[in-house]
């Protein structure tokens, strides 16, 4: 049940809390030519619904994203530079590039608002791919390089930094699920493999990243969701917890934050995976609506890890915008329940602030408080952006 008992006084989130919206390099920059995923979606027969093309050019209009941002009174905004742009060649790093991201956390920070980097969201430069991409015995150290080069780049511009966005879903989209690459389905030695070497990537990472200038808080971000356990379910809901959740939030020990991510629950019985309850309301992504999912995942992984947590992700693909108001209301509810309760969380990060590149769905599924109009790159903003800056300007819900 959506928790509605507190909906008749405010309720009120701490001075200093960050308040967010999140993006990613390939889902709205354009233009991405030189990555893994841009390949995977022009090969012969690929499951991904249309090519990224020009995306939301916001390689080109990152300023105008800003303008959104800082309009709606948020004050951090979290995007992801792209591997496959700054070292587009084995050891060839791009000045522009480095250049580009430093601009962007540059004028976030005139803003006010802190620029949160991922430094790696779900695309690899091709020639990494070709060498086997995470599952590669190198690819770590490799990966640890480019984010210590760009770190020195960026220095003290960067305002938190997340090394990798979601290792989990990247290995059971890519091994396991077959529909990011390199495509592969049912593999789970495979997966395994991809799993370790992420792991080891993670600490890599954050040791090049302590070594660069600057200080800033240090963080993997990783996909979790509310497990629900029916009767005899306990045994695969742990096995599956232990895969996707638990190998990650081991490997978090002597960060700064855990990035919780999270969109819905799955349910579990003596068979395994089990459908949600006959008639259960479901959004257009074909999860279950169930922003409750927010309390439960960032009480567990503050339990599991010790960690402040920071939801770095959450948010809901609908067609009718007045959803993702009533999703984002009742899942700051139990956010803040969660908060009251004693845990520790420093903000709450909305994806997404565009329309954009959903991966293998394309763009037809619509995450976004702004609409872009995919021929002008018209951005619009929706109702929900409107109410979601109040709550940010105001520090309070209701
Ligand atoms: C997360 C991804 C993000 C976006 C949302 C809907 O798994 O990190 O890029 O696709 O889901």
């Amino acid at each position: 049940m959506t928790d509605t008992s507190a909906t008749a006084s405010p309720l009120e989130f701490p001075e200093g809390f960050l308040w967010g919206t999140a993006t990613a390099a390939h889902q709205i920059e354009g233009g991405n030519v030189n990555s893994d995923w841009w390949e995977f979606e022009h090969a012969p027969n690929t499951v991904v619904a249309e090519p990224s093309g020009d995306a939301c050019d916001s390689w080109n209009r990152w300023s105008e994203d800003l303008d959104l941002v800082e309009s709606m009174g948020l004050n951090a905004y979290r995007f992801s530079l792209e591997w496959a742009r700054i070292e587009p060649e084995d050891g060839e790093f791009s000045m522009v590039a480095l250049d580009h991201y430093k601009a962007i956390c540059a004028d976030a920070r005139d803003r006010g608002i802190l620029p949160v980097a991922t430094f790696h969201h779900f695309t690899l430069p091709r020639w990494v791919a070709a060498r086997g991409g995470f599952e590669g015995s190198d690819t770590a150290a490799r990966f640890a390089e480019y984010v210590g080069r760009a770190a020195n780049h960026l220095g003290d511009e960067i305002g938190m930094a997340c090394t990798i966005n979601e290792p989990n879903i990247v290995s059971m989209m890519g091994y396991v699920l077959g529909v990011f690459p390199p495509g592969v389905s049912l593999d789970f030695d495979r997966q395994k493999v991809v799993n370790d070497n992420f792991v080891t990537a993670h600490r890599e990472a954050v040791s090049a990243l302590r070594a660069a200038p600057g200080s800033y808080p240090i963080g993997l971000t990783l996909s979790m969701a509310e497990m629900v356990a029916h009767e005899g379910g306990e045994a695969s809901r742990d096995e599956f917890r232990e895969i996707m959740e638990d190998h990650f939030l081991r490997a978090t020990e002597g960060d700064d934050f855990i990035g919780v991510q999270c969109y819905s629950r799955f349910h579990f019985g003596p068979n395994g995976f089990q459908a949600p309850e006959a008639g259960a309301r479901m959004t257009p992504m074909g999860y279950e609506f169930w922003p409750d999912c927010v309390g439960a995942t960032v009480r567990r992984a503050a339990e599991m890890t010790g960690l402040p947590v920071v939801v770095t992700e959450n948010g809901i693909s609908a067609a009718d915008d007045a959803e993702r108001i009533e999703y984002v209301t009742a899942a700051l509810q139990s956010l803040h329940k969660a908060m009251a309760d004693g845990i520790d969380v420093r903000g709450y990060v909305l994806w997404s602030l565009l329309d954009n590149f959903e991966w293998a769905f394309g763009y037809a599924q619509q995450f976004g408080l702004v609409e872009v109009d995919r021929s002008t790159f018209t951005r619009t903003p929706k109702p929900s952006a409107s109410f979601y800056g109040a709550v940010a300007r105001s520090g309070r819900l209701g």
